[in-house]
């Protein structure tokens, strides 16, 4: 089959998924398929009807192509696509309603709130420390942390939403576990000098994976046990990767979900590619699998 893999895309993550698309498009040469890469911008609709490929590899994240947008397209144009449908993208990428979600089948999450941003930079909404972020992005972009003991509320940039949200800080280790199919992989120890942000996650260096994490193995099995559970209740589909934050201070009561992500970074700095490798499927195969599994 000829498959087009989508990737770039009109989010903050543009940059992320250039570099996902690319390794995913090369993979897949690599299994043997046909390949053609298609940057989504505002024609992907007309741009997917003239190249008209048996197959969609959705490498998009963010916003359009990671929350339910572009999966409309290619559900109205009736291309079997990877990854998960309309309505996990869309609910997984509403960090709001996807805890409800998380809550409704008892996972652990933290509270939040979401806010007006005046509201929020008048005064403190939640007692420091705090985190504000907007509701449907990733890679940590437009993330402020509003450390213990800070007098003024944070001023957010005009780039952010006009509504955020406002979460307790939960501190703590960083772990995160993908679920393929229907497995959950592993579980991933992310360290970092300071706070795992957008630098961290994607410059060379900038974090090191400790895999399989060196935890308890009641902490491992529960971050197995709640990635399938965020990844079933959300309706995800062909891979989901979940992230947590541990305060192994508190046990088990310290283990708290903090967001599934759809259409997880195929960097080579990321993290689902090097759980699949550890557990013995070949990125290659990874990519290869997804295309197996995609429906429309
Ligand atoms: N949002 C980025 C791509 C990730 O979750 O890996
Ligand atoms: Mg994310």
């Amino acid at each position: 089959p000829r498959i087009c893999v989508l990737k770039g895309g009109l989010s903050a993550e543009r940059e992320v998924s250039l570099s996902s698309g690319h390794e995913c498009a090369q993979a897949l040469r690599v299994a043997g398929f046909e390949v053609i890469e298609l940057d989504a911008r505002g024609d992907v609709a007309q741009r997917l009807t003239e190249i008209a490929p048996d197959i969609v590899f959705n490498a998009l994240h963010g916003r359009f192509g990671e929350d339910g947008c572009v999966q409309g397209i290619l559900e109205w144009l009736r291309i079997p696509y990877t990854h998960s449908g309309v309505l996990a993208s869309a609910l997984a990428m509403d960090k709001a309603r996807a805890k409800a979600a998380y809550v409704a089948v008892g996972l652990p999450v933290v509270d939040s709130r979401i806010a007006p941003k005046a509201e929020v930079m008048a005064a403190h909404v939640l007692p420091p420390p705090y985190v504000v972020k907007p509701n449907n992005e990733g890679s940590s972009v437009g993330v402020y942390l509003v450390q213990e003991g800070a007098n003024t509320p944070p001023r957010l940039s005009d780039d952010m939403p006009a509504e955020v949200m406002v979460e307790a800080f939960a501190p703590g280790r960083e772990l995160t576990t993908t679920v393929l199919g229907d497995r959950a992989l592993t579980v991933t120890d992310i360290l970092t000098d300071g706070w795992y942000d957008y630098d961290a996650k994607y410059k060379p260096g900038g974090s090191r994976h400790v895999l399989p994490a060196d935890v308890p193995q009641d902490i491992f099995d529960a971050c197995l046990d709640y990635a399938m559970r965020a990844h079933r209740v959300l309706g995800c589909r062909g891979i989901s990767r979940t992230d947590f934050r541990w305060d192994e201070s508190r046990g088990l009561d310290g283990l708290i979900l903090l967001e599934t992500n759809t259409q997880p970074g195929m960097t080579p700095t990321s993290l689902v590619p090097e759980q699949a490798a550890q557990c013995g499927t070949a990125f290659a195969d990874l990519c290869r699998l997804l295309v197996e599994d995609a429906s429309c």
